[in-house]
């Protein structure tokens, strides 16, 4: 059985932290010439790191069940709760089965007109002529639409406050498990270690779910919103509690904010900076739409938009980094790994990866062919994960993005402002540090 080689640059006491810190996407898109498997550590942490798509693959479907989420996620059900993403085994086995009918497409379809909708109002504020950072616009788009798509009525005037209160405070999840410190910190108790982020913002925001809760239990009603199907899962027996709901509840906002925002985000960036690939949007949403707004019914028609949207998931996976955790002794690529050993792998390395796309830092919506976009290969392209931990919300975010896409493209024309460029933050997701654009009408 062979032992994974530990990847060059490793430093006393902090290990491969550093490299990682300092551009942590470049030291991930290395790691694939030491191996299929490398070993890096992070301070005393030994961590695997997986680099070809058929190990990436066994780990999340065949060896599923070797493995749960790791560390970072036991840190994070502290501040989280215990929802889909940081749920365990059978846990996780019996919410998913539970969760996944909220994201059904007929529920899907019904959520499309609040998301072609919002996205046009917010779209249609911004008036032709004017420039605008489209980073925090984007942030408040998504959380309003998700807002709305899982309380349908009546929206709780304190629910808002309190989740954008909550959201402020700063989890940095991706930090703590790439802390040497942190790391330490697990072997030595007497360091000072991460501590659970002010317990109160989360405490107010479960507070008024609980009250929403409260009102929708007391009548049964299917409001056609992702709550009452969360309430109304498994039925009058085995169904999920009001603390378990209040989880899946506090994992969605989570989970389905960030990463639509990122992509959002960098799609408009992409597309700003390229005057032949807007015209092909803009075509295509002329005849497909001639000038009405887009519905649900409308997104397989959308082929450019799509490949589009695949390109920049591709080049700018939300979650670049992801991780697992050995529960059991379990052999993978040939390596034997033991109880609480932990394995990486980084979708934008993956994604990037010269063997797999010709060509890979180019923006090239043409690398997918026109049917090939709705079903790209699901080992070269993970920016939805794989398996049993595939994103429940997939569905979801394609519909939001190519609606959102739509509306802020249609009638516009998007050029980039100012001659600083955009960079990526490598934080929770991978997303723009700023996105400031301007606005033409479209027949300037
Ligand atoms: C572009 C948008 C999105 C991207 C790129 C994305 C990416 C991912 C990835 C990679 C995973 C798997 C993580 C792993 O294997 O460790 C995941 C899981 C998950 N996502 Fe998404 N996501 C997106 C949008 C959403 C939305 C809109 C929602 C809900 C409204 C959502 C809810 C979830 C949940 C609940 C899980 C945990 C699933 C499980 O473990 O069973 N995501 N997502």
């Amino acid at each position: 059985m062979r032992r994974a080689p530990f990847a060059p640059g490793r430093v006393p006491l902090m290990g491969h932290a550093l490299a990682l810190h300092r551009d942590g996407l470049r030291f991930l898109c290395e790691l694939r010439n030491h191996g299929p498997v490398t070993r890096i550590s992070i301070g005393p942490r030994p961590v695997h790191v997986v680099n070809t798509p058929e190990i990436i693959r066994e780990l999340l479907t065949v060896q599923a069940r070797a493995f749960d989420k790791g560390a970072m996620f036991d840190a994070l059900r502290v501040p989280l709760g215990d929802g889909l993403i940081t749920a365990a085994g059978d846990r996780h086995l019996s919410h998913r089965r539970l969760v996944q009918p909220a994201f059904h497409r007929d529920r899907i379809a019904r959520y499309a007109h609040i998301m072609a909708e919002r996205s046009r109002a917010r779209a249609d504020g911004w008036e032709p002529g004017t420039t605008r950072d489209l980073v925090p616009e984007i942030h408040r788009l998504t959380l309003d639409i998700l807002l709305r798509t899982l309380f349908a009525d009546p929206r709780d005037p304190a629910l808002n406050a309190a989740v954008e209160d909550w959201l402020s405070v700063k989890y940095h999840s991706m930090r703590l498990a790439l802390s040497p410190l942190h790391a330490w910190a697990e072997r030595l108790p007497l360091l000072p270690g991460w501590r659970p982020p002010d317990a109160g913002p989360l405490q107010r925001l479960v507070d008024v779910q609980r009250r929403i809760i409260g009102t929708y239990r007391a009548d049964g009603r299917d409001r056609g919103d992702l709550l009452s199907m969360l309430l109304l899962a498994g039925g009058p027996e085995g169904g999920l509690t009001d603390a378990e709901v209040t989880d899946e509840l506090i994992t969605l906002f989570l989970a389905g904010t960030g990463t639509v925002s990122a992509s959002l985000a960098w799609a408009l960036h992409e597309i700003s900076r390229r005057p032949a690939v807007q015209r092909r949007i803009h075509d295509e949403l002329d005849t497909v739409l001639g000038g009405r707004p887009p519905r649900f019914e409308d997104l397989p028609s959308l082929v450019y938009t799509r490949q589009v949207l695949t390109e920049v998931l591709r080049l700018y996976p939300p979650s670049w980094l992801l991780m697992r955790r050995a529960v059991r002794p379990v052999t993978l690529g040939g390596v034997r790994l033991a109880p609480g050993d932990e394995v990486f792998f980084s979708p934008y390395a993956l994604h990037r990866d010269p063997q797999l796309y010709e060509d890979p830092g180019r923006f090239a919506p043409d690398r997918w062919p026109a049917d090939a976009a709705a079903k790209a290969p699901r080992h070269t392209f993970l920016p939805f994960g794989a398996g049993s931990r595939l994103c429940v919300g997939e569905d979801y975010a394609w519909t939001e993005l190519t609606l959102a896409l739509a509306a802020f493209t249609a009638h516009r024309r998007l050029e980039p402002a100012g001659s600083t460029p955009v960079r990526p933050l490598v934080g929770t997701v991978l997303r723009p540090d700023r996105l400031p654009l301007t606005a033409r009408a479209r027949t300037a």
